[in-house]
């Protein structure tokens, strides 16, 4: 079989080219798209097919889909423009024959979700088979703690005590990887949390254990955090996301646990330390 992905050259497109050839794959019937050419040429090197394609430019993907079996449409990270750039890769998989397509979304109701529902009914409408992967938060969104909790002893948000299902990229790479490469996924949305939701205090303790100090989390109203963020060095944009999407935690809107992505792995998801200790 062959698979197609794109965002290949990023954090969870590595991961999943790595766990594609883990599942047996042959390099040469793995297709990765990137803009970045380095990335792509340590795939080269191993035998994967690879090809320099940038969402703002569609005359890039001219047959890259050509005999794909699958393709994995992992979302852009141009907040703002991911319609179209996602578009893009619809309209050319669909016109060069590809078998189906599994898209890396998000839960609904987040700060994130409107460009993401957007993409779910064009690929509905589009009419090839689909599988949608509604991917949690990442647990590795918070690796940047550690260390700074290693010298100031805290963590500040404002999530209040919402809840987090997150789950590592290593974990949500895999379980696209199954679905890219066995059957019965047609027409399913999996919503692929990790096994347990933890609050910003209980992220405080994990952090404490991995640097060996008490660490406190101090929590703050939305806007607050949004300058205390500014304040760091973040551009207003950056900082007003982020203040978002924990304002979606306090609201429970990433607490819930489901057992899909285990389901897909065949066991338990990684642990929020070991989502850390990465
Ligand atoms: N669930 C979460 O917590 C969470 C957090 C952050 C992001 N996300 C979403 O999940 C996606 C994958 O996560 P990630 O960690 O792998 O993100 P990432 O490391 O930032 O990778 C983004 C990928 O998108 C590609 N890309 C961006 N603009 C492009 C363009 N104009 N044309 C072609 N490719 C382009 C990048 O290509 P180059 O490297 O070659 O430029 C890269 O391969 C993100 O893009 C974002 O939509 C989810």
């Amino acid at each position: 079989m062959s698979v197609v992905v794109t965002g290949a050259t990023g954090h969870l497109g590595r991961l999943v080219l790595d766990s594609l050839l883990d599942h047996g794959i042959v390099p040469s019937d793995i297709t990765a798209l990137g803009r970045r050419t380095d990335t792509l040429e340590s795939y080269a090197t191993a035998g994967v097919r690879v090809a320099t394609a940038d969402y703002d430019d569609p005359a890039t993907f001219d047959g890259v889909f050509d005999g794909a079996d699958a393709v994995l449409l992992i979302s852009s990270s141009a907040i703002g423009q991911r319609v179209g750039h996602h578009s893009t890769v619809l309209n050319a998989a669909k016109a060069q024959g590809a078998g189906r397509i599994v898209y890396t979304s998000a839960f609904p109701g987040l700060v994130v979700s409107p460009e993401h529902e957007a993409t779910e009914t064009i690929i509905k409408e589009q009419g090839l088979p689909f599988t949608i992967l509604r991917n949690a938060w990442y647990i590795e969104n918070y690796s940047g703690l550690v260390e700074q909790a290693r010298t100031s002893g805290g963590i500040i948000g404002a999530a209040g005590d919402g809840r987090v299902a997150g789950a590592t990229r290593a974990d949500l790479a895999q379980a696209a990887a199954t679905v890219l490469t066995t059957s019965g996924h047609e027409g399913a949305t999996y919503g692929l949390t990790g096994d347990t939701a933890f609050t910003y205090s209980e992220l405080a303790q994990v952090i404490g254990d991995l640097v060996g100090r008490e660490v406190t989390y101090t929590d703050m109203p939305t806007d607050d955090y949004a300058k205390a963020l500014e304040s760091m060095g973040l551009d207003s944009g950056t900082a007003g996301f982020l203040a978002a999407a924990d304002q979606n935690i306090r609201d429970g809107l990433m607490a819930e646990v489901t057992s899909d992505l285990s389901d897909l792995l065949g066991r338990p998801t990684q642990s929020l330390k070991q989502g850390l200790s990465a």
